[in-house]
């Protein structure tokens, strides 16, 4: 079922999506060589309880089927595509790392990642990173009232794959409210005019999973990390978008969100 918010509901996403990306504000100085994931983890579960006194979505989540998750982010390194767990391992110059934030406040989900590169990244880091970024900004701009899911997975699948790289397909966006994950499906590659029509109080994340190499991917042996098949490297940006009335509403932003891709006029129309 897609639940469409009320003025309510859209207010209490406005403050959870603000939350979750001052997450990663908060996080951004501390992204640097020799810092571990689990320290990552730690600064966050105390940033989101202690000062924003909010829940981390993710701490011990279980969808059906899954071991419970064990830590408050997801950090998923280098060939890493997604739901890497923080660890004892540190970061060296050179990684790109994927910090994916989930927060509740108030009963209401926000939900936003970003990449970010360790020390100096290799040119064919730097790239995949800004083009994935791209990538969820040609998303998010298809969405208005009398749009259909499938304009937005074409736009990210054409902008993608027009520069070789590839996109994942096992994992999509998500409609997002009082539930972590619920419909729609937001696939990220698609045909344009297919699947839902997008209505005014529509919430969903747009966040595309990008490979250098071929999109084949499997699961790890702790039963939620995500790895490229061919070890090529990944990224992922997400935000959580609202359908306004005539057009689109990205809720996931703060002081320190990245400056719009130049084909990008607007953050709310
Ligand atoms: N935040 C992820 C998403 O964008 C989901 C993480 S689920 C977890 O949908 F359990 F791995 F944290
Ligand atoms: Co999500
Ligand atoms: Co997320």
């Amino acid at each position: 079922m897609i639940t469409y918010k009320d003025e309510q509901g859209i207010a209490g996403m406005r403050v959870a999506g603000r939350l979750a990306s001052e997450v990663l504000d908060y996080l951004t100085a501390h992204v640097q060589p020799g810092i571990t994931t689990n320290a990552l983890d730690k600064l966050a579960f105390d940033y989101i309880t202690q000062v924003q006194q909010a829940i981390p979505a993710p701490l011990n989540y279980n969808p059906s089927g899954h071991n419970p998750y064990p830590k408050s982010i997801c950090t998923s390194i280098n060939h890493q595509v997604c739901h890497g767990i923080p660890s004892d391992k540190q970061l060296k110059k050179g990684d790109i790392v994927n910090i994916d934030i989930t927060v509740i406040k108030g009963g209401w989900h926000g939900d936003t990642s970003r990449m970010f590169i360790v020390g100096e990244g290799s040119i064919a880091a730097k790239r995949l990173c800004q083009m994935t970024y791209d990538a969820m900004w040609h998303g998010i701009v298809k969405v208005k009232p009398g749009a259909h899911l499938g304009d937005i997975g074409h736009a990210i699948q054409v902008f993608a794959e027009g520069l070789g790289f590839s996109i994942v397909r096992e994992f999509c966006g998500h409609g997002i409210g009082q539930v972590f994950h619920e419909e729609p499906q937001v696939l990220h590659y698609g045909k344009p005019g297919t699947l839902e029509e997008l209505k005014a109080g529509m919430v969903f994340t747009i966040e595309p999973m990008i490979n250098a190499g071929k999109r084949d991917i499997k699961e790890m042996n702790d039963g939620w990390t995500i790895i490229t098949r061919d070890h090529s490297l990944s990224a992922q940006w997400e935000h959580t978008v609202l359908v306004t009335p005539t057009g689109y509403e990205v809720l996931t932003l703060s002081d320190g969100s990245p400056p719009l891709p130049s084909f990008v006029k607007t953050t709310k129309c």
